[in-house]
């Protein structure tokens, strides 16, 4: 258990990627001693866990906003009234793939990407469902020093297309959806960022780049910037770098778009999984 906080109750895992934070209640506003432990909790260990945290959706956008404004969150239906609000619903006779089932780092493609992503479990599969997190400093400082040195000057060409554009796996896959997702010609728009980016709380160096999102590196031919990706992409997902996160009802997490990739696992089949989203807007990566 991490001693240094006097209001809040913080349990790290081992590795210090991903903790469980205890002994305070998001259902109202926190006062500005908890906020800081909390804000030091996430800078420390990235993402967070808040188990039996029981919130309405205005106890949500409070303490998101609490974090920060709200982020931009396109190409998805946000709920009536909530417009901050997405609901990321599956029901058990859905065929469609799951919503974030592959490797990404939220909208990553915008100019400021969000801080944090805020993720509430209302109902919760029996089996499967879990989410997976992997860790960019660590990813990062495993790397050889040449490879650090070639990826340090870099930029990183992100784009939603693939996933949101008109001829993205969402616009191919035509089963049924739950949830109402707006594919657009918006989503071929491009960004770069810097591959290995500093995170401006930490200020440590994390990668930048995830498959979803990023489409190349800005100067590099195509089979260039492929390989390096690809290389990349099985380095980021190893074994000691994810956290596999099992949730239960109410649990509420919170993670960091800057220095980690999540991954949303399916497996639950025949069962409903509910759980309410927001972001907090992000600054322009820095190199
Ligand atoms: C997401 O990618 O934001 C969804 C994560 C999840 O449903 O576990």
């Amino acid at each position: 258990m991490a001693r240094d906080y006097q209001a809040i109750r913080v349990q790290p895992r081992a590795c210090g990627f991903g903790a469980e934070v205890t002994q305070l209640s998001l259902a109202s506003a926190l006062p500005e001693a908890v906020l800081a432990e909390v804000r030091r909790a996430w800078a420390a260990h990235s993402v967070l866990w808040f188990p039996d945290q029981p919130l309405s959706l205005e106890a949500l956008e409070a303490f998101t906003l609490q974090l920060g404004p709200f982020g931009e969150d396109p190409f998805i239906e946000a709920l009536p009234d909530h417009p901050h609000i997405i609901e990321v619903r599956r029901e058990p006779g859905e065929r469609a793939v799951n919503f974030g089932a592959a490797w990404h780092s939220d909208w990553s493609f915008q100019e400021k990407p969000p801080s944090a992503t805020l993720l509430h479990a209302k109902i919760v599969p029996p089996a499967g469902g879990d989410t997976l997190y992997a860790d960019g400093y660590r990813a990062w400082e495993a790397l050889s020093e040449t490879m650090r040195e070639l990826l340090s000057g870099l930029r990183a060409v992100h784009s939603a297309s693939l996933a949101y554009g008109p001829r993205g796996v969402l616009a191919r896959d035509h089963h049924e959806r739950s949830m109402k997702i707006v594919v657009s010609p918006e989503a071929e728009r491009t960004q770069t960022h810097p591959l290995v980016r500093r995170h401006p709380e930490s200020g440590r160096r994390a990668l930048f780049v995830n498959p979803v999102y990023t489409r190349g590196i800005e100067g590099m031919a195509d089979s260039e910037s492929q390989a390096l990706l690809g290389f990349l992409w099985e380095h980021m997902v190893r074994d000691e770098f994810v956290y596999r996160h099992r949730w239960q009802p109410n649990m509420l997490t919170v993670w960091d778009n800057r220095c980690a990739m999540h991954f949303a696992d399916g497996g639950y089949d025949g069962h409903r999984r509910l759980m309410h989203r927001t972001t907090v807007a992000g600054e322009r990566p820095a190199a």
